[in-house]
């Protein structure tokens, strides 16, 4: 059996619609699982809803609902989302399933059982926006230091897990694997701060509220949403016994940097106590913010991704921010920045490359590809090795999900391809019929960059590369395209049919 990869999203509260945060994650996640896909690896993509909690009861309160027929409702705006954003997620769980809160059930009474579980006595703060017990230390101004809003304050039974029995463990064993499985440093140093500031017990259970799964062993308590939550990512394999746990787990969790603290110290530790293989990688990345602040629903900052891809098309938005913010970094979302970038890089950018090209080839070699018989002049020979440092540092950085590096990488061979069609001057030697072989050499490697972009590009813009692989008129579809050998240069076959097509990305003002 071949490699597998297994990427996963936060599963998302439906206390309100989904947003361009959301978004954010799950853009990169899709991204992440079509590159490895592209690689050829055997490759699962999950995403979902979180669904029960004290947050979500409320918003279903307010809204005059019972808490099941709001999450239904809220569930399926996410579901509709995705696909108008091009995710190619393989599964969608909702932890209001009964293939979710058996194995919940289950897996905690196998703590229990192993004495990692005990009743004891929870008093502190409690931020019902995040669903999250702070210490006094961790408040700003008194208020949750997310939200930075005001905190419940808490006074009740419950029970606990010992996660400070895996405080050394975390430390000395799994944070210390090569490379850390904890991306990244900053993120890494603020875990390891977190637990040598001294780690509590963490409360698994909440007496006060109805909605949630019930304890096994005592059912006068739901399970703390967050430690049920965190399971999805293991119940909707199939845990314990289904295959697909077998096959894909253990996964590369992208999170928001708020939730790092759960996936990459309880949710580990739960997992090593329980005698399952803790995650492959926890990823946290940035905000997206506006006006400097988190984008949030909470903040009343929530931007719908319909907004953006109504008025930039769907490759654009997906492009756009992976581009824009350095993947685990902030950064402003600001309706300026994405038409700057539209225009310059894919509009006057690839877009542009690919209309010209293709035109010319229909002008002087009737629309199919030509051979590249003249000898390679140090001009071509420039243009591929471009191309080639390019996948190089592209596959670099795809792998460490360091997508704006790689989108990096790509607009270098824009610029250059583009360079390289002023500098050649194809429409100049068409002229010169003596310099029929030169101009097929020009028309080839302009055409062949295309293909490497087409392919280097498919995973951040579906739908755009598949439209480009069109006008290119390669016999073998995009999706049958796997790298490396793809990303080499010369897999471009002369005699190809090409096609003028729409524009690719059609001028802002023509919309
Ligand atoms: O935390 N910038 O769900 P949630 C970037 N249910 N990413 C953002 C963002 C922003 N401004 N706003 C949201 C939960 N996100 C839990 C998760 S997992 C077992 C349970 C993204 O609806 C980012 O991935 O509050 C963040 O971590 C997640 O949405 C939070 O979604
Ligand atoms: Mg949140």
């Amino acid at each position: 059996m071949g490699e597998t990869f297994y990427i996963t999203t936060p599963i998302y509260y439906v206390n309100d619609v989904p947003h361009i945060g959301h978004a954010y994650t799950t853009v990169a996640a899709d991204v992440a699982a079509r590159y490895h896909r592209l690689k050829g690896e055997d490759t699962y993509f999950l995403t979902g809803t979180d669904e029960h909690g004290g947050k979500v009861a409320a918003t279903a309160a307010e809204k005059g609902m019972e808490p099941q027929a709001w999450t239904d409702q809220i569930s399926q705006r996410f579901r509709e989302v995705w696909p108008r954003l091009d995710i190619s997620n393989d599964d969608f769980i909702r932890t209001t399933e009964e293939r979710h809160i058996k194995p919940v059930q289950a897996f905690l009474q196998h703590l229990y059982d192993k004495g990692e579980i005990y009743e004891g006595e929870y008093e502190g703060p409690y931020c019902q926006s995040c669903e999250a017990f702070y210490k006094e230390s961790e408040l700003v101004d008194g208020g949750c230091p997310v939200h930075k809003r005001p905190v419940e304050r808490l006074k009740e039974r419950n029970y606990f897990f010992r996660l400070s029995a895996h405080a050394g463990w975390l430390l000395n064993e799994y944070y210390a694997q090569n490379p850390c499985p904890v991306q990244p440093d900053s993120r890494l140093n603020e875990c390891v701060s977190f637990i040598k500031s001294g780690l509590q017990d963490v409360s698994i259970s909440r007496p006060s509220l109805e909605w949630g799964i019930p304890l096994p062993w005592n059912p006068e308590h739901v399970i703390y949403v967050w430690i049920e939550a965190l399971q999805n990512y293991i119940t909707a394999l199939g845990y314990p016994d289904g295959d697909k746990f077998k096959r894909y787990w253990p996964a590369v969790h992208l999170v928001g940097k708020e939730i790092v603290r759960f996936h990459a110290v309880i949710w580990p530790a739960m997992l090593h106590a329980a005698g399952v293989e803790p995650p492959k990688m926890i990823f946290g990345h940035g905000w997206l913010l506006v006006g400097g602040e988190k984008m949030s629903k909470t903040n009343l900052t929530g931007i719908h991704p319909f907004e953006l891809v109504d008025a930039f098309g769907v490759d654009a938005y997906r492009y756009y921010f992976l581009r824009e913010v350095a993947f685990g970094q902030d950064g402003n979302f600001s309706w300026e920045s994405m038409e700057a970038r539209y225009t310059s890089e894919l509009a006057n950018g690839i877009g542009n490359l690919a209309s010209r090209v293709v035109a010319m080839i229909g002008a002087y070699f009737d629309a199919a590809v030509p051979a590249p018989s003249a000898p390679e002049t140090d001009q071509d020979a420039t243009l591929r090795e471009v191309c080639e440092a390019s996948v190089r540092d592209y596959t670099t950085a795809m792998d460490a999900l360091a997508f704006h590096q790689a989108l990096e990488a790509v607009d270098k061979i824009v610029r250059r391809a583009n360079g390289y069609i002023v500098e050649t001057a194809p429409w100049v030697i068409a002229k010169d019929p003596t310099q029929r072989d030169r101009l097929a050499r020009v028309l080839f490697s302009s055409a062949e960059t295309l293909r490497i972009l087409a392919v280097l590009l498919s995973p951040f813009m579906p739908g755009a590369c598949e439209r480009l692989w069109g006008m290119l008129g390669s016999s073998s579809p995009l999706s049958h395209q796997v790298l490396p050998a793809a990303g080499e240069w010369g897999g471009l076959r002369p005699g190809s049919a090409t096609h003028k097509g729409e524009s690719l990305f059609p001028r802002l003002e023509q919309k």
